[in-house]
């Protein structure tokens, strides 16, 4: 039975890998579940493994990639769509990396409107008052989403849920995108007339090469005093200290963050015992008009099941040589 190393194992991956690892005879695989993160200090973790499974905040860079190499291994199962933590011209050649492609864009889409709603309605703070038998309306002011615009960045799986979900609360949508999807009711438009007119701004993009920091001062400026800004995407898309800027000088209205850039060293832990010394994220959590979630938008039964089914199918067709479907390099080619 081949045996893999699941780095950053969590007790709510175990779930539905175990589920999925299920098979007629037994077990499909022999599973070892690491709590630590991929790094080049735990890489040799894998040791005795035929497969790495790793996440969003495993770091696959040369070294490591280089490392796992000297292990024998041949595969890493991603289990998650984003690839921007992996060094693919490191793995060119060396490691078949295999990820989902697709999950549950409902998952993330709904999570943008939650924090789009829970920002712009208060909810947040509304919760808190309430509970404290606080039943003031004072600051609680928000406004109707109907006839808003909304800027959409990147229409793909995500952003088209995301565009559904905006069109049933009656708002106007302008979108941008390097590969406009035909016959989607939007208006496709530069970053600048989508900065500009939009009352909120999501992003649903990849984070490359070309677009870390699209969210930094100069954009921020271009866009209408008490803009929203969604980002469920990856955080290096937004200059967090850009973003804090403007939000004390109150040019940005409001902030949903699912990522956050330096989110690796504390996302998906529980930090509350620690002094957390990142002063942006400290200050960005402190604002009233600032929600944080732990990168959890794709947190949803539907999307863990199908990411653990998909994960151990592609691992499972590398090892029986079946044609693979969800090559990074397919996605991503060099
Ligand atoms: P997708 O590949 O279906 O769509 C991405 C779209 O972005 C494509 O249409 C592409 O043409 C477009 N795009 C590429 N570069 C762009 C740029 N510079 N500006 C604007 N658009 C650009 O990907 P999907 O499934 O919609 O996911 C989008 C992103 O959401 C992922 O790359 C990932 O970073 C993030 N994500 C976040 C999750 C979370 O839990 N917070 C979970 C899953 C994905």
């Amino acid at each position: 039975m081949k045996k893999i190393a699941f780095f950053d194992a969590k007790p709510y991956d175990r779930i539905w890998f175990d589920k999925w690892n299920k098979s007629a005879g037994g077990k499909r695989f022999q599973i070892k579940y690491l709590e630590n993160k991929l790094t080049a200090d735990t890489v040799d973790l894998a040791h005795g493994s035929d497969a790495v499974v790793a996440f969003v905040n495993d770091t696959l860079n040369r070294e490591v990639i280089g490392h796992l190499q000297e292990l024998g291994i041949r595969v890493v199962g991603m289990r998650c769509t984003g690839y921007n933590n992996i060094d693919l011209h490191a793995a060119k050649g060396k490691l078949t990396i295999l990820r989902v492609p697709n999950y549950s864009p409902y998952a993330v889409a709904e999570h943008a409107m939650a924090l789009l709603l829970a920002i712009n309605r208060k909810v947040h703070r509304a919760y808190i008052r309430t509970r404290d038998y606080n039943f003031s309306l004072s600051g609680l002011t928000g406004f109707d989403l109907n006839q808003k615009t909304v800027g959409v960045i990147g229409t793909g799986q995500i952003g088209r849920v995301f565009v559904k979900i905006c069109k049933g609360f009656g708002m106007n949508v302008l979108a941008y995108d390097p590969y406009p999807v035909q016959g989607l009711d939007v208006e496709y438009t530069d970053l600048n007339r989508l900065f500009r007119e939009s009352k909120i701004i999501s992003l649903h993009c990849p984070l490359t090469e070309q677009n870390r920091h699209m969210i930094n001062e100069e954009s921020l400026k271009k866009m209408q005093k008490g803009t929203i800004l969604i980002n469920t995407s990856r955080g290096a898309l937004v200059d967090s200290r850009a973003l804090l800027n403007a939000l004390q000088k109150k040019h940005v209205g409001g902030a949903g963050l699912d990522v956050y850039e330096e989110e690796t060293s504390v996302f998906f832990e529980d930090c509350s015992n620690e002094i957390v010394t990142d002063d942006v994220l400290s200050l960005l959590i402190a604002l009233p008009n600032v929600i944080l979630t732990s990168h959890q938008a794709y947190l949803t039964q539907e999307a863990l099941s199908c990411i653990a089914k998909t994960t151990l199918d592609n691992l499972e067709c590398f090892f029986e040589g079946k044609e693979l479907k969800n090559r990074i390099e397919d996605a991503a080619p060099l």
